[in-house]
C-alpha cells in the first residue's frame, strides 16, 4: 500500500533506493524539502505546583525500518542531541479550549491515560489538590511492565494513600502473558464506573489515537449498553451524543 510505502521511508531510504534522484547542490535537495511541523507535548505539571517549569512526558521513538535504525525527530533530538538545561529550544504553548477540568470543582472525574497518555492527568490531579477540589479522582494507567513503565508511579500511590487519588487502576500489559489494557480494566469496574457516570461524572482519554482511543471508546458503548440496560443504537448514542455532544463531559485529548 502506498501510505505503507510512504510511512516506513525517509529520504536517505528514497535517495539510496532510486539512483535518479540526484541534486547538483545541498541546496537544490533542500529547496525540496517540506518545513518540518511543530510537535506537540501535553503539559504534565500544573503551574501552580511548579511555578516557572513545564513538565513533559516524552516517549523516545525508535525504530527500525529498511535496515537502518532511526528515531524520531524532534525526541531523537531531545534524548540524543540537546544540551541539557539548554535555554534556546524552541517552543510555544498552544493552548486547549476543550481538554480542562471541569469548572465545578465538586464533579467526579474518571481519567484514563495509557502510556504517555498520563500527561494532562499528572497535572490535573495536582491542580485539584491545589484548588481544593472536593470531587472524587479515578485514574486508569496502562503501560507495558510495571518495573520500568509506572510514570509518575511513586506520585499516583502517594496520593492514593492520602485519599487524593480515589481509584487507581493499573494495567500493565506485559506482564503476564496475556495482554491487559485500561479498557479491560475499565470492564472489570463497569458498575462502578457506570454509577460515576450516572452521578455527573467527566470522562477523559488521552494518548493514542489509533487503537486504545476507539477501544477504549467501544468499552464505553459497552458497559452503558451492559450496565444502563440500553440497546446498542441506545448505547452509542449515550456516549456520542449525550456524554460527547450534549453535556460536554467525554473528552478527548489523542494523538
Ligand atoms: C495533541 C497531541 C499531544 C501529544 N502529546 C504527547 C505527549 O505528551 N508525549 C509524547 O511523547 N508525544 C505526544 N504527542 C506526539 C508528539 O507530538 C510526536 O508526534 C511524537 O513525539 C513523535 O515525534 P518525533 O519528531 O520524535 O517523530 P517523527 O520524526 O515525527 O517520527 C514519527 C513517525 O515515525 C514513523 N514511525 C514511528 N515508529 C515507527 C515504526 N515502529 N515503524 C515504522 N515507522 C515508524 C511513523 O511514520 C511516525 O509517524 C502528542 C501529539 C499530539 C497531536
Ligand atoms: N512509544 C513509542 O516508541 C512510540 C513510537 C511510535 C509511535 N508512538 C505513538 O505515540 C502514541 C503514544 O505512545 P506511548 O508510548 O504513549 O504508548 P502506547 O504505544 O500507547 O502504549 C501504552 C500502553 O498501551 C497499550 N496498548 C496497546 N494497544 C492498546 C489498545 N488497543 N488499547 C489499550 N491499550 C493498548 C500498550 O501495550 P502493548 O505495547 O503491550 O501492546 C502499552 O501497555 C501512540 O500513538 C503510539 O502509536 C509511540
Amino acid at each position: 500500500m502506498l501510505s505503507e510505502y510512504v510511512e516506513t521511508r525517509d529520504y536517505v531510504d528514497i535517495l539510496t533506493e532510486f539512483d535518479e534522484a540526484r541534486f547538483a547542490t545541498p541546496a537544490e535537495f533542500l529547496s525540496q524539502l517540506s518545513p518540518i511541523p511543530p510537535r506537540l507535548y501535553s503539559i504534565a505539571s500544573s503551574l501552580a505546583a511548579h511555578p516557572g517549569e513545564v513538565h513533559l512526558c516524552v516517549a523516545i521513538v525508535r525504530y527500525e525500518t529498511h535496515g537502518r535504525k532511526k528515531s524520531g525527530l524532534a525526541t531523537g533530538f531531545l534524548a540524543d542531541h540537546a544540551e541539557l538545561n539548554r535555554p534556546n529550544i524552541p517552543v510555544y504553548v498552544q493552548e486547549s479550549k476543550s481538554f480542562r477540568l471541569p469548572a465545578d470543582g465538586t464533579r467526579d472525574i474518571i481519567m484514563v491515560g495509557p502510556g504517555t497518555g498520563i500527561a494532562p492527568f499528572r497535572a490535573f490531579l495536582e491542580q485539584r489538590a491545589l484548588d481544593g477540589a472536593t470531587g472524587r479522582n479515578w485514574l486508569c494507567f496502562g503501560e507495558q511492565r510495571r518495573a520500568t513503565d509506572f510514570l509518575y508511579g511513586d506520585e499516583f500511590l502517594a496520593w492514593q494513600k492520602q485519599g487524593r487519588l480515589h481509584r487507581l487502576d493499573l494495567a500493565f500489559s506485559r506482564d503476564q502473558a496475556h495482554k491487559i489494557y485500561v479498557q479491560h480494566r475499565m470492564k472489570e469496574q463497569a458498575k462502578e464506573l457506570w454509577a460515576w457516570l450516572q452521578a455527573g461524572a467527566f470522562f477523559y482519554v488521552c494518548g493514542d489515537a489509533h487503537r486504545m482511543a476507539k477501544d477504549v471508546h467501544q468499552a464505553l458503548i459497552d458497559i452503558a449498553r451492559e450496565q444502563g440496560g440500553l440497546t446498542p443504537e441506545a448505547a452509542a448514542e449515550y456516549v456520542n451524543v449525550t456524554l460527547m455532544r450534549t453535556e460536554r463531559r467525554y473528552l478527548r485529548d489523542v494523538y
